[in-house]
C-alpha cells in the first residue's frame, strides 16, 4: 500500500491567513499540520508517499519535506491546478499509484490515539474500500455513515442538513487497485467537486465498502477553521506536557520504526 496526503484547497475558511501561506503548512502548536497526516501514514507503516498540493505551494512543501530520505521515506509530488475535489487525488497519484492500493489522508487531519497505528496497519491490505466512522456531536459539517443492527453500511451522504447517524467518516480512507479507475468514473457534484463520498459511495453500491469505528480513545479533529486551529494546537500542547511522547514527530516515528 502506498499513501496519498491531499493538501491542496484555497483554505477558504481560514482567510487571510491562508491567502499567503497554505493552511496544511500552518503550526498545530509546535509543528507544520502536514506532520501530523504524514505521522498517521508512517504508523501506518507506509513510506511511499506522494504529496498533493497547489501549483504555488508544492516549493514550500519540497523545502519542508525534500524527498522524505531524512525520515526513511519517500515522498513524491504532485500538483492539482484547482481545487477539484478529493476523489481527483485518486486520479492526480494514479501513475505513482502504479497498480497499488492506496491511504488518502487528508492534509487537515489530525488523528492520535493509543493503538491507531497498529488498527490501520492490520488493515492495508484492503479489499474494496475501507472507510472509519467517528462519532461526534454535529455530523452535519461531514461524510455521514449509517450503519444497520449488524455493522452493515447503509449509506454516506456528504453534509447532510439532517443527518441518519452520528458517525462522521474522518479524511481518512482506504482503497484497492481499482480507487483510480473509480475516481475516473465520477463526475462534479452540485459544488463542482469530484466528491470523496461520491466514491465511497461507488464502492458500497458494489458491496465493497467495509466502515470501521475508530475506537472513542482517538482523537480527531479536522483543523479547518480557526476554531479548531486554535483547540488542535491547545491540545497537542496540553497532550505533550502531559506525556512524554510526542504527537506527529515525524522524525521520532522514524528513528522508533528503525527507519533512519
Ligand atoms: C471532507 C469530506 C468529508 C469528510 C471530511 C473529513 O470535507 O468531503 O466527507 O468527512 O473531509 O475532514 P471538507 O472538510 O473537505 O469539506
Amino acid at each position: 500500500m502506498k499513501g496519498i496526503i491531499l493538501a491542496g484547497g484555497t483554505g477558504t475558511r481560514l482567510h487571510p491567513i491562508t491567502r499567503a501561506v497554505s493552511k496544511q503548512l500552518l503550526p498545530i502548536y509546535d509543528k507544520p499540520m502536514i506532520y501530523y497526516p504524514l505521522s498517521t501514514l508512517m504508523l501506518s507503516g507506509l513510506r511511499e508517499i506522494l504529496l498533493i498540493t497547489t501549483p504555488h505551494d508544492q516549493d514550500a512543501f519540497g523545502r519542508l519535506l525534500g524527498d522524505g530520505s531524512q525520515l526513511g521515506i519517500e515522498i513524491s509530488y504532485v500538483v492539482q491546478e484547482r481545487p477539484n475535489g478529493l476523489a481527483e487525488a485518486l486520479i492526480l497519484g494514479e501513475k505513482f499509484l502504479d497498480g497499488d492500493k492506496c491511504a488518502l489522508i487528508l492534509g487537515d487531519n489530525l488523528f492520535y490515539g493509543p493503538g491507531l497505528g497498529t488498527h490501520l496497519q492490520q488493515n492495508t491490505d484492503v479489499k474494496g474500500a475501507l472507510i472509519f466512522a467517528y462519532q461526534v456531536s454535529d455530523p452535519s459539517a461531514y461524510g455521514v455513515v449509517e450503519f444497520d443492527k449488524s455493522g452493515k453500511v447503509l449509506s454516506i451522504e456528504e453534509k447532510p442538513n439532517e443527518p441518519k447517524s452520528r458517525y462522521a467518516v474522518p479524511g481518512i480512507y482506504f482503497y484497492d487497485e481499482r480507487a483510480s479507475d473509480f475516481a475516473r468514473q465520477l463526475t462534479p457534484s452540485a459544488r463542482g467537486e469530484l466528491e470523496i463520498t461520491a466514491l465511497n459511495n461507488l464502492y458500497l453500491e458494489r458491496g465493497e465498502l467495509r466502515a470501521e469505528i475508530l475506537s472513542r480513545a482517538t482523537t480527531w479533529l479536522d483543523t479547518g477553521t480557526h476554531e479548531s486551529l486554535y483547540e488542535a494546537g491547545g491540545l497537542i500542547r496540553t497532550l505533550q506536557a502531559r506525556n512524554a511522547m510526542r504527537i506527529g514527530d515525524v522524525e521520532q516515528i522514524a528513528r522508533d520504526l528503525g527507519w533512519i
